[in-house]
């Protein structure tokens, strides 16, 4: 029986049968919602281990469990601050995520009549927002030719006179290509020249093999800084990111977020400042465990047969393909339901022929879920 029937049985105002939402569940969202419960294996996982609160050490006691600041509690937003130099806490919103961020971002720069372009691929959301609200989207193409790196001509090529916002991710989920700080520059000048904002989202800046280009909101007040501390810091159960960007446009993650979460979790918040306060300690051992990583999935890669990908330049995960070609749902399929293994089909990001491998998770378990994949590789290609 239909939900509705339930709700209001037999009643006149029954909604109709071919009601549809506004917005439409995400499909790498239901691919994790559905499998990654179920594994033994997590070589999927878009972050580095998951942390427990015991392994924090961090003293919640007395955090008062009261509604909080609606921009985020000012001793976080001063941690925060401190990481963007020229910045001050007026610039800093933290929301329930990166997640929230964009919605609100989104929702307040990009009107009904207006443009945006984002970079494709990259966390779903940060695209399927614009699509939900029935934006004009378009997605600017990171190419496998190019090493999935931005190609700035590109990019000028796509900006229309009412383009308001170009978001991009960098390093870039899934592929793990970089942006330099010239093209940081370029992208925000591209933005100047359309009147838009660029919004860089830096969530795997902190995991960059080699020195870091500056934060993007530090260079210029058309440049919006998006981050979270869910993939570098090991915290998605927290649910805290934050913007920093120009006055304006804190103003306007306030007002969307006080009709969504009204603020952010008090646990959560406390976590953060924690954290971030002790950062460059608790970095330095994530820095150790992710190179190792690398080192086991990049020896691992260069011994495949069937597998090609562009080496990820910085982050925990990479976007390796089938060297004969095709979709990869029957792999990724075959690995969660008989190999206990859980990695993304490239389908659930729009690019299918490609999966997403993480390897920011426990040694063992990379080392044990390659070995696995190794077996459904073997399987599919006999
Ligand atoms: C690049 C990027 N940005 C943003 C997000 C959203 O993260 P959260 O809302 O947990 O901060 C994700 C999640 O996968 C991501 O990969």
């Amino acid at each position: 029986m239909i939900l509705r029937e339930l709700i209001y049985p037999g009643e006149l105002h029954v909604l109709p049968e071919d009601i549809s939402l506004t917005f439409d569940r995400m499909p790498l969202e239901i691919w994790f919602d559905e499998y990654q419960f179920e594994v033994d294996y997590d070589i999927g996982e878009s972050g580095t281990k998951f942390l427990t609160v015991k392994e924090l050490d961090i003293d919640l006691n007395n955090v008062e469990l009261r509604y909080g600041y609606h921009v985020g509690h000012p001793s976080l937003r001063k941690e925060i601050a401190k990481l963007y130099g020229g910045n001050n806490l007026d610039n800093v919103a933290v929301t329930t995520g990166a997640s929230e961020a964009n919605f609100a971002i989104i929702a307040h720069l990009v009107g009904p009549k207006d443009h945006i372009i984002v970079e494709h691929p990259t966390y779903p959301s940060l695209y399927q927002v614009a699509r939900s609200l029935g934006r004009d989207l378009t997605l600017f193409k990171l190419d496998w030719d190019n090493e999935f790196r931005p190609d700035m001509d590109k990019l000028r090529k796509l900006v229309k006179s009412n383009t308001k916002l170009i978001s991009l991710t960098h390093p870039n989920n899934p592929t793990g290509s970089v942006i330099t700080e010239a093209e940081i520059r370029e992208a925000i000048e591209i933005a100047e020249d359309a009147g838009a904002y660029l919004m860089l989202d830096e969530t795997y800046r902190n995991l960059m093999f080699d020195t870091p280009p500056p934060l993007a909101a530090s260079m210029s007040p058309n440049a919006i800084s998006l981050t979270s501390m869910s993939k570098t810091w090991g915290l998605p159960g927290i649910r805290i990111g934050w913007a920093v960007a120009d006055r304006p446009i804190i103003e306007a993650i306030i007002a969307v977020r006080e009709q969504i979460t009204i603020c952010n979790s008090a646990i959560g918040e406390a976590i953060a400042k924690e954290v971030l306060h002790k950062k460059d300690e608790v970095l330095a051992i994530i820095m150790k465990a992710v190179r190792t990583n690398f080192k086991i999935v990049k020896d691992w890669m260069d011994s495949q047969d069937w597998l090609e990908w562009i080496e990820p330049k910085s982050g925990v995960i990479g976007a390796p393909r089938l060297r004969k070609g095709g979709s990869t749902d029957e792999l990724c399929e075959l690995l969660v339901t008989k190999y206990r293994t859980f990695t993304v089909p490239g389908s659930r990001m729009e690019m299918d022929g490609y999966f997403r491998l993480g390897f920011g998770g426990e040694q063992e378990e990379l080392v044990k879920g390659l070995e696995q994949l190794g077996k459904a590789l073997k399987e599919i290609h006999s």
